[in-house]
């Protein structure tokens, strides 16, 4: 195959739901942190012939992808038609170390990085709304009915606390601790879990929609234990998130038992983060050697992987 031009790439990192999952679909509000020790790069390179991709799903013409590439391929038509020319000519390579539907942003964070690929390809700018509305047709085909939290967090370097279709504020989060995170190796159920609380909340007699304007309400209190660095309190916040998505059925028991692995290792506060039934959990700590021992406690517990995420910009790992 005769090569046009040279390859062009496009980055994008996970993200971690501190609060929120869930009940930012029914518009409360929700944090969300950057999670840069998981990332992912899409190459592009221009070559004649019909579009190739290579990546964990699949590796050849685009045409014979399966569905799990739906998302991505459509984000591709629309980025093509956007400019104005046929999806023929290009070799795309997925690759990422963001687990994928493990509630940490994966499909959000691949698509961003595909469209800032494809601009890089055709030399011209994104804007971070362009890069948004680009990414919400991945993410709507991905989960049926996102909050939009995904796509605004895999894109930026700050933390976020957002309202569904309401307002993105972006912030440093500076705190003295750490985030333990732990995959349960399980796949998370997102789009079924997103579903079913939906049902939920429609069915007055559940007292769902109290929960979720209860997690609303932990979002807020959160915020404002961010803002005054009271680790302490921010711990029981998490933990009293947890127990209301528990109560509206979206963690597991996987989950539960890596959460009070964490409790009894001394954690402020654990709870599941992204679309749970599976996927990963964080757990708040104070030092870094009770954070290394946390991954320890997971790791015996069971937990396919573990991250340490510090919280504050002068703090690092052991
Ligand atoms: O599982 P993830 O990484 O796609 O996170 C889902 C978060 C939810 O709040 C459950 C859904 C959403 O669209 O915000």
């Amino acid at each position: 195959m005769e090569v046009l031009s040279n390859i062009a790439s496009g980055k994008a990192h996970g993200k971690i739901i501190l609060i929120g999952e869930h009940s930012v679909v029914h518009n409360e509000p929700a944090i969300a942190i950057p999670f840069t020790s998981a990332n992912v790069e899409v190459t592009i390179e221009k070559l004649y012939g019909e579009t190739t991709i290579e990546s964990i799903y699949h590796t050849g013409k685009i045409k014979d992808a399966p569905v799990e590439l739906n998302n991505l391929i459509e984000t591709l038509k629309a980025v093509c038609d956007y400019f104005d020319t046929s999806i023929e000519n290009l070799h795309i390579t997925i690759n990422s170390n963001i687990p994928a539907e493990r509630g940490m942003g994966s499909s959000a964070a691949v698509a961003t990085a595909l469209v800032r690929a494809l601009f890089h390809t055709f030399e011209t700018d994104l804007s971070d709304e362009l890069l948004y509305q680009f990414v919400s047709i991945s993410e709507n085909i991905a989960h049926g009915n996102p909050s939009g939290l995904d796509a605004k967090v895999v894109s930026s370097t700050d933390s976020i606390f957002y309202v569904k279709n309401k307002n993105a504020d972006f912030f440093k989060l500076d705190l003295p601790g750490y985030l333990v995170v732990a995959d349960t190796g399980q796949k998370g159920a997102t789009g079924e879990a997103v579903t079913d609380v939906g049902r939920l909340v429609a069915d007055r007699k559940t007292g769902a929609k109290q929960l979720v304007s209860g997690l609303g309400d932990l979002a807020n209190q959160a915020r404002r234990f961010i803002e005054t660095k009271d680790l302490e309190r921010l711990g029981e916040i998490l933990d009293q998130a947890q127990n209301n998505l528990r109560q509206l059925t979206v963690s597991n028991d996987k989950l539960d038992f890596l959460i009070r692995t964490a409790k009894d290792n001394g954690a402020l506060g654990a709870k599941l983060t992204g679309g749970g039934r599976g996927g990963c959990m964080i757990a708040l700590v104070d030092k870094a050697d009770r954070a290394q021992q946390l991954t320890e406690a997971f790791l015996e517990a069971g937990a396919s992987k573990t991250w340490i995420h510090p919280l504050g910009e002068n703090i690092n790992v052991k």
